[in-house]
C-alpha cells in the first residue's frame, strides 16, 4: 500500500462499511503506523493498543472522543506537554465528562459512579431487564418481522439506562421520545408537547437531572436519585450538582448507541446461523460466550483516541509528545497474532473474553457489565420465544447477496437497520 492509496479513514465512506481489510493492511506494514491526512499514529496491534491504553502517564485522554477535531488547541513543545494540556483542558470536546479526564480529577468523577453501579442496583436492575425485554417482544411477536434497532433494541437501551438511575416511571416515556426519536404507539407523550425531538438531548437531560437531583438535595429522599443526589467523594465532601448530574448523564450518551450496535450485530449473527440458535437454545451457557465474540468480531467502538503527553516509545515506534494515536479497538479485535482466524465468527474461540472492546485501564468501559446483561438478557428471551430466526430477504436481499449498511461513522461500527423475521415459539 503507498501512501498515495492511503484512504483517510475518517472520511472515506467506504471504509464506514467495511474497515477490517484496510486495517489489517495498515497492520502487516506496522502496528502502529502514521497516516498521511491528520498526522494520526494509528494503532491497529492488539498488543501495542493494550499498553497505550494501560499507561494513562504517557497518555492523556483529553481527546477520547473528538481525536484530530478538532486540531490541538496549542503546538506542542518538548517531551513532556502536561503542563500544557491543563493550560487547555476547558478547549477539548466534552471535557466535562469524565471519559476525557485524567487522574486524579478522573478518579474522584469515576468514584461517584461507582456508588451508583453497585451490585445491588445492577441486579434490580438486570430484573428490570426482563420485563422490558418481554414487554418489547410482546409488541413485536405477532407480526412476525420487525426491524429491530428501533421496534427493540434502541428503546430497550435507553429505557435500562433510565431505570438504572431511578428515572421515575411516568417520565419514563418522555426519555425513550427524546433520545430515540421514537415513542410506544398510544403513549401520553405525544405530538402536542412543548419541544421538538432533535433539540439538544444532552442538553435536556442535564436539565432534568439537574432538576431531579437538586429537588432531593432540596429534600432527601430515600430513591435512587435521592441516594446519587447523596453521594460523596471519598473524603466525605458534597460534590457541586452539576459535578453528579455530569456523569448520570453521561451514561446515556455511552450507553444507549453502543449496546445498540452490539444488541443487533449479534442478532445479526443469530439470524444467519440457525445452527448457532439450535447450539445456544440447548445450551444458554453458550449465550455469555456467544456475547464475547460478537463483541470482539464486531466492537461497537471501532476507535478511541489518547495524546501523547510525553515522548515515548511503543514497540519499535517512537511517539514524540504532542502526537494523536488512535487505538483501532476493531483491528485489535481482529488481530490475528492474537486471535486465530481473527475474521471468523467462533463460538468455541477459547480467549474471545480478552477482547479489548471495552477499553484497559483506568477508563475501562464502567458500563460493561450492564452492556453485557443486556446482551444475555436479550438473547435469552429471544431464544425462549421465537424460532426460526431469520435476516428478512425483502429487506437486505437474498442469502448471498445480502445489502447491509453501516452507519457512516469513523468512532462506532453498527447497523443501521437490521430486518428480521421469526416466528412465535409454543
Ligand atoms: C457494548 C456496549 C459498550 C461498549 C462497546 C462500550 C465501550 C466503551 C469503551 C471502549 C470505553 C473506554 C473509553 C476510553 O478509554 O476512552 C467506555 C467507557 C465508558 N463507558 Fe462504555 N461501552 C458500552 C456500554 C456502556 C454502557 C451500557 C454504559 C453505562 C450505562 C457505559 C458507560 C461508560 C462510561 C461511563 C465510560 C467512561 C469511563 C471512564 O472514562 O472512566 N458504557 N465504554
Amino acid at each position: 500500500m503507498t501512501d498515495a492509496a492511503f484512504l483517510d479513514y475518517f472520511s472515506d465512506a467506504s471504509l464506514a462499511q467495511d474497515p477490517y481489510p484496510f486495517l489489517a493492511g495498515l497492520r502487516s506494514r506496522n502496528p502502529i503506523l502514521r497516516e498521511p491526512h491528520h498526522g494520526v499514529l494509528v494503532v491497529t496491534g492488539y498488543r501495542e493498543a493494550d499498553t497505550i491504553f494501560r499507561d494513562h502517564d504517557s497518555f492523556s485522554a483529553c481527546v477520547s472522543i473528538g481525536g484530530p477535531f478538532p486540531p490541538l488547541p496549542f503546538v506542542p513543545e518538548g517531551d513532556d506537554i502536561s503542563a500544557q494540556i491543563e493550560a487547555h483542558r476547558h478547549r477539548f470536546p466534552i471535557f466535562e465528562h469524565m471519559v476525557t479526564m485524567d487522574p486524579p480529577d478522573h478518579t474522584r468523577t469515576r468514584t461517584l459512579l461507582s456508588r451508583l453501579l453497585t451490585p445491588k442496583r445492577l441486579k434490580e436492575n438486570r430484573d428490570y431487564m426482563l420485563g422490558l425485554a418481554d414487554r418489547r417482544l410482546d409488541a413485536i411477536l405477532e407480526a412476525g418481522r420487525c426491524e429491530f434497532l428501533g421496534d427493540y433494541a434502541k428503546p430497550f437501551a435507553t429505557l435500562v439506562i433510565a431505570d438504572l438511575l431511578g428515572v421515575p416511571e411516568e417520565d419514563r416515556a418522555e426519555f425513550r421520545r427524546r433520545l430515540t426519536g421514537h415513542e410506544e404507539p398510544g403513549s401520553r407523550v405525544g405530538a402536542l408537547d412543548s419541544e421538538p425531538v432533535g433539540s439538544n438531548p444532552l442538553q435536556w437531560l442535564e436539565d432534568t437531572f439537574g432538576r431531579y437531583l437538586g429537588d432531593r438535595r432540596a429534600t432527601p429522599r430515600g430513591d435512587i436519585l435521592g441516594v446519587l443526589a447523596a453521594t460523596t467523594y471519598p473524603d466525605g465532601t458534597l460534590p457541586e450538582l452539576i459535578d453528579v448530574v455530569r456523569p448520570a448523564t453521561f451514561l446515556f450518551a455511552a450507553g444507549m448507541e453502543t449496546v445498540t450496535k452490539l444488541l443487533s450485530s449479534a442478532i445479526r449473527v443469530l439470524a444467519e446461523h440457525p445452527e448457532y440458535q439450535e447450539l445456544l437454545r440447548a445450551d444458554r451457557g453458550l449465550v455469555a460466550p456467544f456475547i464475547e465474540e460478537a463483541l470482539r468480531f464486531e466492537s461497537p467502538t471501532k476507535v478511541d483516541f489518547r495524546l501523547a503527553r510525553k515522548s515515548t516509545r511503543v514497540g519499535d515506534v517512537d511517539i514524540p509528545a504532542g502526537s494523536i494515536v488512535m487505538l483501532c479497538i476493531a483491528a485489535a479485535n481482529r488481530d490475528p497474532r492474537k486471535f486465530d482466524a481473527p475474521d471468523e465468527f467462533r463460538l468455541d474461540r477459547p480467549n474471545s473474553r480478552e477482547h479489548i472492546a471495552f477499553g484497559r485501564g483506568v477508563h475501562t468501559c464502567a458500563g460493561a457489565p450492564l452492556a453485557r446483561t443486556e446482551g444475555l438478557v436479550t438473547l435469552d428471551r429471544l431464544l425462549d420465544r421465537v424460532t426460526d430466526l431469520a435476516i428478512d430477504d425483502d429487506a437486505h436481499g437474498a442469502p448471498g447477496n445480502r445489502d447491509f449498511r453501516y452507519e457512516p461513522t469513523f468512532l462506532l461500527r453498527g447497523l443501521q437497520e437490521l430486518h428480521i423475521t421469526y416466528r412465535t415459539a409454543n
